[in-house]
């Protein structure tokens, strides 16, 4: 039979839990997910192990970061599959609290961060980062871990949760992870299981826009026009709507439109719906 990991549903079992570890003199790694986990979360694991003693993933489905229209009742949960696939890994913890556990009756903090959030998916998505903020924040504090790990595929949520940590001063290190990409380059992510086999075959477009957006870059064009190819490349892939392709400075994501800055490394971003899914993916410049 295949090891389980042991699961923690409770955040002093949790916080009890990782005292231990750190009596021992043992390092401790976390990695948040919403569940449904695919490969690109198993990376996060990998990384978390190979620097840390002990792992521990949470997998919380947020409601605060799902707009109202969004797919928080639809969004896959796939618990006793995750717990295996945890357990496979060598993973030593889920933490797996309830909505109750982690916004008990009355809660009335949010942590909002400011300049990071306005832009790209926060333009549409008002309410979303501070979701991911409020939780991820709580995440830090109950577990206390030495260092945390986020995909790069969700590159300005990793840049709002470095922001957060240092802000706040939390301990822990903040460790971006390089996108887990399928045979044709499109980056995993839970919600690729919403398209249809049409729709999947025309989303290796974005990944192709990003890199030309790129490759133009480098050779000396302008990230605006560029970034004007790539909607266009896009549009004409048969994306139903793009909410953005643009380039941005990885650090502070100011908006390039020129070239980007000596020593600012940039990214070109993008979101864009095949139906109703939406999916991002970003890539550097140079
Ligand atoms: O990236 C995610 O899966 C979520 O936004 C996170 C970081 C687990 C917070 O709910």
């Amino acid at each position: 039979m295949t090891a389980r990991p042991a699961v923690d549903r409770t955040v002093p079992g949790l916080r009890e839990r990782v005292r231990a570890w750190r009596a021992d003199g043992r390092t401790v790694g976390l990695v948040p997910t919403m569940g449904a986990l695919h490969d690109g979360h198993m990376a996060l694991v990998r990384t978390a192990q190979g620097h840390c003693d002990h792992v521990v993933a949470s997998i919380f489905v947020n409601p605060a970061q799902f707009g109202p229209r969004e797919d928080f009742e639809s969004y896959p949960r796939r618990e006793a599959r995750d717990l295996v696939m945890l357990g496979e890994a060598g993973v030593d913890v889920a933490f797996m609290p309830d909505v109750a556990e982690m916004y008990p009756e009355g809660f009335a903090t949010t942590v909002a961060v400011s300049g990071l959030t306005e832009c790209l998916c926060g333009r549409d998505r008002p309410v979303h980062f501070q979701g991911v903020a409020t939780v991820v924040t709580k995440l830090l504090l109950q577990c206390l871990p030495d260092a945390a790990f986020f995909g790069e595929k969700d590159f300005q949520q990793l840049q709002v949760i470095r922001r957060l940590a240092r802000d706040l001063d939390i301990p822990v290190a903040i460790r971006g992870v390089a996108t887990v990409r399928e045979a044709d380059d499109v980056a995993l992510s839970s919600r690729n299981a919403y398209l249809t086999p049409a729709q999947r075959a025309r989303a290796p477009a974005m990944i192709a826009a990003l890199r030309h957006v790129a490759a133009r870059i480098d050779e000396g064009m302008a990230a605006a026009e560029a970034a004007e190819q790539g909607r266009r490349m896009l549009d004409g892939a048969g994306f139903d709507r793009i909410d953005y392709l643009e380039v941005r400075e990885e650090d502070g994501l100011a908006l390039v439109e020129a070239q980007p800055g000596p020593g600012r490394p940039a990214r070109v971003f993008a979101a864009a719906l095949l139906g109703d899914t939406r999916l991002i993916d970003n890539w550097p410049v140079g």
